[in-house]
């Protein structure tokens, strides 16, 4: 009996000592483990990437520009402008190299598919922004101005990083919502993203946005950002988890204009083409040499549509 107890003892110890030793082998392999799973996940997948953030440089193409955040220096330019070599309607569609570079893709993506593209407005400098905020302004009232024309400083177009595009052949929705229901405005709601922009302001959003709906309007954020932006379905404020900018923080104080260098009429020389329906007589609005750069506006107006 007493060997009996004896062994049963040592069998006991023995399992004792088999369980110890697994559970310690098991916890050293989930250290392994854990182990291996940290250091795989230094390397971050596709899906746990943080999306590139906002930036507040004027020369980033993630520059973000809203009622809120104007650009510092309000009088920014960029200094890599070209006109983009696809079809533009008036003399003057110029952006920075690498959206032009990408624009000049897109252009080339729609018509491959028989999508005619042609970019009215792109680059827009301070003064000329102004122009057209305070024609609008005027003719629409503030309240209305501000739904749809940036304040000078506040505009994407000052950046050279928007576009805005139109289909010559339909002048109903020229800079028009219902640019929205056609063919390019369809394309562009679709495919723009693979050339690295995207539709700015969408519709419904404008208490984020703080613009009313412009399906034409084309802002280059670089493939990668903008495929993030499309797929996301966020509006860009909300994909850089940054305040909605429904209004501006003070009041319009159009202060000094310094004396315009640029004579804008030359931007109603037309690139009349074979897809061109209209022609420089019909837009050109020459209202006399001292309001001179309001007549793209005008004569953006005179076709139908608001720049
Ligand atoms: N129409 C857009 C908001 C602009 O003026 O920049
Ligand atoms: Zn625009």
């Amino acid at each position: 009996m007493a060997t009996r107890n004896v062994l049963l003892t040592r069998i006991l110890a023995v399992a004792a000592c088999v369980t110890l030793l697994l559970m310690v082998a098991g916890e050293e392999k989930s250290q392994v483990a854990g182990r291996e799973e940290s250091s795989t996940s230094d390397v971050p997948t596709e899906m746990e990437r943080e999306p590139a953030p906002a930036q507040e440089s004027p020369d980033s193409v993630h520059v973000l520009v809203n009622k809120q955040n104007p650009l510092s220096p309000r009088d920014y330019a960029p200094d890599d402008l070209r006109t983009v070599d696809a079809p533009h309607e008036f003399a003057d569609a110029r952006l920075r190299e690498e959206a032009a570079a990408a624009y000049e893709e897109l252009h080339a993506a729609a018509a491959e598919e028989g999508i005619d593209l042609w970019a009215t407005t792109a680059y827009r400098d301070g003064d000329f922004q102004k122009a057209l905020y305070e024609q609008r302004r005027l003719e629409d009232g503030p309240e209305a101005a501000d739904r749809v024309s940036a304040r000078p400083g506040h505009s994407e177009h000052q950046t050279g990083l928007a576009v805005d595009v139109a289909d010559l052949q339909d002048r109903e929705c020229y800079l028009r919502p219902c640019f929205g229901d056609s063919e390019q405005g369809q394309w562009l709601a679709d495919h723009s993203h693979e050339s690295g922009f995207i539709i700015r302001y969408p519709e419904g959003v404008e208490e984020i946005t703080g613009f009313a709906y412009e399906p034409w309007h084309l802002r280059y954020l670089g493939t990668e950002t903008a495929q993030e932006v499309h797929a996301s379905g966020l509006t860009l404020e909300e994909f850089w988890d940054v305040a909605p900018a429904p209004d501006y923080a003070e009041a319009y104080a159009p202060g000094e204009a310094e004396p315009s260098t640029t004579d804008y009429r030359a931007g109603l020389t037309l690139q009349v083409g074979e897809s061109a329906q209209c022609t420089a007589g019909e837009i050109a609005v020459d209202r006399g040499p001292e309001v001179g750069h309001g007549a793209l506006e005008e004569a953006a107006i005179a076709r139908g549509g608001q720049a």
